[in-house]
């Protein structure tokens, strides 16, 4: 398993995705089977099957997140770029997120995996100008 996790980290890290055709050769390569390699990388949530735009904005709606405005966030950044929810744009992808466990710290957003704390719309606006 940990070889097999290393190899999926190595083809997301290089491509941003798991290629299908990079699986089955990872499949042939390794005699895993391909049913187990998909199940493992659909396990775990940083794994991505599909190529994914230039900047994927993630907005935690857990309660915490949600009482210290992350709605507004999600609206800010929609009117701002101009997109929806789940409904990517060529440069940009806005998803709703569990918890990441920085409740302390909320609202928070991810940028590409990079976790931004104690959000509020001025510092969104800063940090949306390289997503336009
Ligand atoms: S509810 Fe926002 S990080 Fe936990």
């Amino acid at each position: 398993m940990k070889r097999l996790l290393m190899e999926l980290h190595a083809l997301q890290d290089k491509y941003g995705f798991l290629p299908k055709k990079r699986l089955e050769k990872l499949s042939k390569k390794t005699n895993i089977p391909l049913a187990i390699i998909y199940s493992t990388a659909t396990f775990y949530s940083g794994f991505e099957l599909e190529k994914q735009p230039k900047y994927v904005i993630g907005v935690v709606t857990c309660p915490s997140c949600i009482a210290n405005g992350a709605l507004e966030l999600i609206e800010y950044i929609e009117k701002t770029l101009n997109l929806e929810i789940n409904n990517p744009n060529k440069k940009c992808l806005l998803l709703k997120l569990q918890c990441i466990g920085r409740c302390y710290d909320a609202p928070v957003i991810t940028i590409n995996k990079k976790i931004y704390t104690k959000m509020n719309k001025e510092k969104l606006s800063d940090l949306l100008k390289k997503c336009r």
